[in-house]
């Protein structure tokens, strides 16, 4: 068993099970990388400003980045008596350069130190989550091109509604995407916020220079408050919530893919290669991966549930609950990721089956809103016209007919507004191409929402950073 740094005031050796019970090694070493780099910076900054001679911080860096190594080759064991990754690291320290090492924590707290690493972690996972968004949003545009003229029914209350373009449907999620990933960038300025000089809680005595610090670490700006500073986590709560935004959209897709794979939809056929078997009956192929993806949002909105409690009743500053913070968080960074990566792969090799949603879209009376546009442009008013279509459907139902199988004799007897020309305007291209308004279903309009998402996307600087 370890000594500790803190036990300078303890009697007693800490019990085993209060040492199980308080670590947090098991999943905070995965900070490990921005701690060492935080560490160097620290260590930098102390022989700037004097605290420390630089041979001294030559030698501290020195140590870290061999310590670097040795947990990038698992070559480290884990104490849990040693309780977290700071420690970890500093102990490590010790016995690597000896009594030098002891300086390194001087003018720093853990509590400061843990807000470093997990910024710099959260902005490391943020670039990538936007980097792998982007990437979604590509695949949805490309999907939306190729197949952008198919036609399907759109649906209110999962009933067919109205005629329109695939292209339009994909270009749905294209903006949903584009909003999350708008949210991502605008929390990591508010992630990007260099948290370390705060120290305990109150600030330090020593003389130091957080700016240099936050330029070594490529930070725009230092944290104005020590107590905000250590107690914060709005920024962690942030991410879970554009996170979870961005899995409820994901887990719309997924039951849209879900449903439309089933043989009563058959609009879809899910790739092989990204679909499982049954153990049990041979027939089967089922959408696991968006099941799985449905499944895993519920997960993250109650990562998200979790931080907002563990937060709503802390006093400032610090306070231990607070470590509870990042099981949650890697969590959600894991199941977001893996989702985002796996449609990013499985979307491009969607097979549609056209033949299917045009069959669809041409039963249902999904024309009954544009025979009654057909009569207000003959003259009659809408209303009017709602409802004598209403009657011609009632009485299509019953003959087993759609609008368009009616003779147009039968037609008439309906209105006499009523001609021959009403069957070219019930045609579903006609319809789709009629709705040119503003983000409509136009194909015009779809083809030009394409193209400018394939511009916007080309210029989109991947803020590449760490990434
Ligand atoms: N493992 C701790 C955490 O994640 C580090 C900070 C500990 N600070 C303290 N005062 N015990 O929050």
């Amino acid at each position: 068993m370890a000594d500790k740094p803190w036990d300078g005031r303890f009697a007693e050796k800490t019990d085993q099970a209060t040492e199980a019970f308080t670590a947090s090694i098991h999943y905070d070493q995965r900070l490990y990388p921005y701690d060492i780099e935080g560490s160097m910076a620290h260590c930098r900054m102390l022989a700037h400003v004097g605290v420390i001679a630089d041979a001294e911080a030559d030698l501290m860096v020195q140590g870290l980045a061999d310590i670097r190594r040795e947990l990038e080759r698992g070559a480290f064991d884990l104490d849990p008596s040693l309780e977290d990754i700071h420690m970890h690291i500093e102990a490590r320290l010790l016995q690597k350069i000896g009594k030098s090492a002891q300086k390194l924590h001087t003018g720093r707290s853990r509590n400061d130190q843990v807000a470093l690493d997990v910024r710099m972690y959260l902005r490391h996972e943020t670039r990538r989550t936007i980097a792998l968004l982007r990437s979604l949003r590509s695949a949805l545009v490309a999907f939306a091109r190729d197949r952008a003229t198919v036609i399907l029914p759109g649906y209110t209350h999962t009933q067919r509604a109205q005629p329109v373009c695939l292209g339009h449907h994909f270009m749905a999620y294209y903006e949903m995407f584009t909003r999350d990933q708008a949210r991502l960038q605008d929390a990591l300025q508010r992630i990007n916020i260099m948290p370390l000089g705060a120290a305990a809680l109150a600030g330090t005595t020593y003389p130091i220079d957080r700016r240099f610090v936050a330029d070594l670490l490529d930070f725009p700006e230092v944290s104005a408050n020590s107590m905000d500073t250590v107690a914060d986590r709005d920024f962690i709560i942030e991410f879970l919530s554009a996170a979870s935004i961005c899995m409820m959209h994901l887990s719309r897709l997924s039951e849209e893919f879900i449903l439309w794979n089933t043989q009563e939809f058959n609009f879809l056929v899910l790739p092989d290669a990204f679909a499982t078997g049954s153990s049990i009956m041979p027939q089967k192929k089922n959408p696991d991966i968006p099941e799985l993806v449905r499944g895993k949002s519920g997960r993250v909105f109650g990562d998200l549930m979790a931080l907002l409690t563990l937060m709503k009743a802390l006093p400032l500053a610090y306070n231990r609950d607070m470590q509870e913070d990042k099981e949650p968080l890697f969590n959600t960074v894991d199941i977001l990721q893996s989702c985002l990566d796996i449609y990013v792969r499985m979307i491009p090799k969607l097979e549609i089956n056209a033949a299917a949603m045009r069959r669809a879209a041409s039963a249902g009376f999904l024309n009954a809103t544009d025979m009654a546009d057909y009569l207000v442009k003959k003259g009659m008013a809408f209303r009017k016209a709602h409802d004598c279509v209403g009657k011609v459907v009632a009485f299509a139902l019953s003959e087993g007919k759609e609008l368009h199988e009616l003779p147009l004799e039968t037609l008439q007897q309906f209105s006499q507004l009523i001609a021959a020309d009403l069957f070219d305007h019930l045609t579903l291209e006609a319809m789709v191409d009629r709705r040119t308004s503003a983000g409509g279903t136009a194909i015009e309009n779809v083809m030009a929402a394409i193209t400018k998402a394939e511009a916007d996307l080309d210029s989109e600087v991947v803020d590449g950073k760490d990434a």
